[in-house]
């Protein structure tokens, strides 16, 4: 990585190991160009030439009269609304007089080792030796604006974390209506690319979709207060034919939790315009002179080495730079969750008999879900009243957790700390806590209110509430759940003017509190949820390494959802658990084996009855334990690899790949979903190995045996593919262990 400054030729070198970011300032009124993000290029002073101010219109200090035409194709770092450039703009902001209108100019720069945090949001870190950062300062006199405008660069890493910081240095309030994280102006006449997001819905979160770019506005957004099951916040540029092996791909991922939009625009230049930040539709804030507004941090991740290369990309940032639990390069342990075994039915015996029987079967942790708390009996009731229910669970959470403890687990337990239900000792005491607007009745999902959590009163007492939980047992674990969207956005504490800025303080005022619970017991292992994968995002990685990937935990329906997690989330930071059959959210049978295989590329666990299960079953929970150990470092910090996907296979199959840093170790894990008669083997490209060695292979069939299948090279697994005899009926699986001799 480096960052270099040409002062002759007034260009920036932003370099990564594998790709370089180049940013010209045309002559003149120093506006900031973006000139080329890709490849590295040569030599630099070529830069200069590849900034399109050389030719017509060329910047208006040299041609007054074309003015509009200029800002309308120049290539900006940090396009501005009101002037003339008629694409979407980054920055957009009302003056005194309602009037919106803005131009930047760059005033001078910082080169710095390091990299700074961002004021109350979760970021990206890193120390002075594997980072660095370039700052941009820009500013419009007129307005009485400053903008600085961040690039970090990692070592080893092929990602730029960008985000802008907004300062008003004049003497009138001014109106942000609009301030994304960062814009990407790329000149790529010479290719078309495709544009890759992961849609959804609850309970089919993520799956990844790919559709040609074409002329005007392609875009992935939410307004849902949350990233939201729906859309998440990141997205791709892929060129046409890019696989998962090669070809150029640009990802881009926001660092935030709340109302986002990313998109792609194509002009009538065939130039791409590639945007991210906070949506603007549920978006405005007030910046009073003095006052500072810092924008979430957005990553673009560049891989010449197809999808496969950025989804390592991004793994490795998240796991090295973002991430910061103590968990974080640990097993979890493995855990057995009560939801989907009792949903609200439960008390201390029934808790009791499932640890009791789990202990025998290796696992480590029980979690106790929702239910535990004010008169919850079913999700009618008690948000807000987090205090021990003792008809459920006599003798309080104490002598619960110690008795857990006595059997050898750990114990962890559910909160959903943003909501307030209408039935509430807290809502009859509260009721303008509740988000609402004036004269409406709010509007109830699964019959809760969301908390206007902006209030620090609010935070406070909720805050004060679980912590005092907390500290009442030895409770290791957290899972911090958010089970519906915001609407009806008003906050019984903000001015007419502030109403717009409810969304986003939402958003900080939950990253507050997440941030006081990671303060305050550091050793917790948190795992965030929001019905299932409603927030999963990189800003909710800076808090927990893991969040929960979906309720459906059907298997089959998992590897989708899990493919298109792990396009941009480390496998260690999916919630995957095993449950039972048929599933309860779509009714599949599917081997247990296959079930193991599918939650072991998670973090692991079980959503199920174990006190109701066969002694078949039972048994063979000991031996996914044991393979879990075994296997989980691998999975943890291997690097991924997908090889196939059954959704573009037809139905056929799925298998994903993680090969050790060393290369001396590679798990190959291969899930038959619809069978087909007659094709008896097939071929499957071994991905990532050392090309100098051989390796040991070792396949664990669907029916438990271990077939040992000699050593074979890796140029040829690479080069024509490991032959393997197809699993037997639908829904089975393989797992094959890779070995270097
Ligand atoms: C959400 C979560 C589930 C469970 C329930 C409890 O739906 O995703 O795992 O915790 O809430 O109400």
């Amino acid at each position: 990585m480096d960052i270099v400054y040409d002062k002759e030729h007034k260009t920036f070198s932003v370099e990564t190991e594998n790709s370089g970011y180049y940013i010209a300032l045309a002559d003149g009124e120093n506006f900031a160009g973006h000139v080329h993000y890709g490849k590295k290029l040569g030599k630099k002073d070529d830069l200069v030439q590849l900034l399109k101010v050389n030719e017509y219109p060329f910047t208006p200090s040299k041609l007054k009269r074309e003015k509009l035409s200029f800002f309308d194709a120049f290539q900006w770092e940090y396009p501005c609304g009101g002037m003339g450039d008629f694409r979407e703009s980054a920055l957009d902001i009302r003056n005194g007089q309602g009037q919106s209108a803005v131009s930047l100019s760059v005033r001078s720069h910082e080169i710095r080792q390091g990299k700074p945090a961002l004021e109350g949001l979760p970021a990206s870190w890193g120390s002075d030796r594997d980072c660095m950062t370039l700052i941009l300062h820009c500013a419009d006199d007129i307005l009485g604006l400053e903008v600085d405008l961040f690039y970090s660069v990692f070592d080893g890493i092929d990602a730029i974390a960008r985000h802008a910081e907004i300062r008003n240095s004049g003497n009138e309030t001014l109106e942000i209506r609009k301030a994304l994280s960062l814009c990407l102006d790329m000149d790529r006449q010479d290719r078309q690319f495709d544009f890759i997001s992961l849609q959804g819905s609850w309970a089919r979160e993520r799956h990844i979709e790919r559709v040609p770019l074409h002329h005007g506005k392609t875009n992935v957004y939410s307004t849902r207060g949350e990233t939201s099951h729906q859309q998440n916040n990141f997205a791709a540029l892929a060129e046409c034919g890019a696989d998962w092996d090669k070809g150029e791909v640009y990802g881009l991922s926001l660092v935030y939790s709340g109302n986002f939009i990313t998109q792609a625009e194509l002009n009538q230049f065939d130039a791409i315009r590639f945007v991210t930040g906070i949506n603007p539709e549920t978006f405005s804030w007030q910046l009073a002179p003095g006052k500072r507004f810092v924008t979430p941090e957005a990553v673009l991740l560049y891989s010449d080495r197809g999808l496969n290369g950025m989804s390592q990309g991004f793994h490795k940032l998240w796991r090295k730079h973002l991430i910061r639990s103590s968990w974080r390069d640990r097993s979890r342990p493995v855990l057995i969750n009560n939801w989907e075994a009792t949903f609200f039915d439960f008390d201390t015996e029934k808790l009791l008999s499932i640890a009791r029987e789990a202990a025998r079967h290796g696992i480590e942790m029980l979690v106790m879900d929702d239910g535990w708390f004010g008169q919850r009996d079913s999700d009618n009731s008690s948000l807000g009243d987090w205090f021990v229910n003792e008809r459920k669970l006599p003798g309080g959470l104490a002598r619960l957790v110690d008795e857990v403890n006595r059997l050898g687990l750990k114990f962890g337990i559910w909160f959903e700390p943003e909501m307030i239900s209408p039935d509430s000792e807290l809502y009859r005491q509260h009721p303008d806590w509740a988000i609402q607007v004036a004269s409406r009745e709010p509007g109830q999902a699964r019959q809760q209110y969301v908390l206007d959590i902006s209030r620090k009163e609010v935070r406070d007492c909720i805050y004060a509430r679980l912590k005092k939980v907390l500290e009442s047992a030895n409770i290791e674990y957290v899972k911090w759940d958010m089970n519906r969207p915001l609407s009806d956005l008003g906050s019984a504490c903000l001015s007419k003017e502030q109403a717009g800025e409810l969304s986003h303080r939402y958003v900080l005022g939950m990253y507050e509190m997440q941030e006081r619970l990671v303060t305050d017991f550091p050793k917790l292992l948190l795992e965030n949820c929001s019905g299932g994968g409603g927030r999963f995002d990189a800003g909710m990685l800076y808090y927990s390494p893991q969040i929960w990937c979906s309720d459906d935990t059907d298997a089959i329906e998992r590897l989708a959802i899990q493919e298109g997690s792990a396009l941009v989330y480390p496998l260690s930071s999916m919630g995957a658990h095993i449950s039972v059959c048929p599933n309860q959210a779509c009714g599949r049978m599917t081997p247990f084996r296959t079930r193991g295989f599918v939650a072991l590329a998670g973090t692991f666990g079980y959503e199920l009855d174990i006190t109701s299960m066969s002694d078949e079953d039972k048994a063979l929970i000991d031996a996914q334990v044991a393979l879990y150990h075994r296997c989980n470092p691998l999975i943890r910090e291997g690097d991924y690899y997908r090889i196939a996907s059954a959704r573009e296979n037809g139905s056929d199959y799925d298998a994903w790949e993680l090969v050790s840093g060393d290369k001396t170790e590679a798990l190959v894990t291969l899930v038959q979903v619809l069978n087909r008669p007659n094709w008896h083997s097939r071929k499957v490209i071994i991905k990532g190995l050392d090309p100098a060695r051989s390796y040991r292979i070792a396949v664990e069939d669907s029916l438990g045996k271990t077939q040992e299948l000699g050593i074979w090279s890796a140029l040829t697994l690479e080069g024509a593919g490991l032959l393997l005899s197809r699993p037997w009926g639908d829904f089975q699986s393989q797992l094959i262990h890779l070995t270097a001799v």
